[in-house]
């Protein structure tokens, strides 16, 4: 079974059908690309993989997260999923942190949730993550706002 299956996926807002019918697999280490015009399903594929779809939008289909069912998942097994199996990485960098809340916390709090980590270790892992993409005074950073 490869880590990310999806079969006949098909999304609908009222009659109006925006995902018609998409397969594909993805197994691990694979990278793969979904590329098309704007507005031809891209982000509500990617959304619907972990349960995030908009509401009002009526999903069909399978798809399995690592064994996972996920259309059918409640949602402390989505939750649980989010994070650890998958992550995700939003459009719109700039809007994806929030404002009020320091750095350290923002990194802290995924990580907190998905694994079990106690807070000085998952302090650590924040310092290490934010020197990993090239914050050279990281444990400064972790205090800061985003801005
Ligand atoms: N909440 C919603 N209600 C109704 N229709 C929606 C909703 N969200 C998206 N759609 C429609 O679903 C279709 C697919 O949207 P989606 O955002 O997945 O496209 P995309 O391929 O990611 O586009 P882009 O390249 O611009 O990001 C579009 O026609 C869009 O208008
Ligand atoms: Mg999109």
């Amino acid at each position: 079974m490869s880590l990310v299956e999806v079969e006949n996926l098909t999304i609908r807002f009222g009659n109006k059908s925006v995902v018609e019918q998409v397969s594909f697999r993805l197994d691990r280490g694979e990278t793969l690309a979904l590329v098309g015009e704007s507005g031809s399903g891209k982000s509500l594929t990617a959304l619907s993989l972990l349960q995030l779809q908009p509401p009002g939008a009526m999903v069909s289909g399978r798809v399995t997260l690592d064994g996972l069912d996920t259309l059918t998942a409640d949602a402390a097994r989505l939750q649980s999923s989010r994070g650890g199996v998958a992550g995700m990485i939003f459009q719109e960098p700039m809007t994806s942190l929030n404002p009020l809340m320091r750095i350290g916390q923002q990194v802290r709090e995924a990580m907190e949730l998905h694994r079990t980590l106690t807070q000085a270790e998952a302090q650590i892992q924040a310092v290490d993550l934010l020197r990993e993409v090239g914050f050279p005074d990281a444990i400064d950073r972790l205090d800061a706002f985003p801005h």
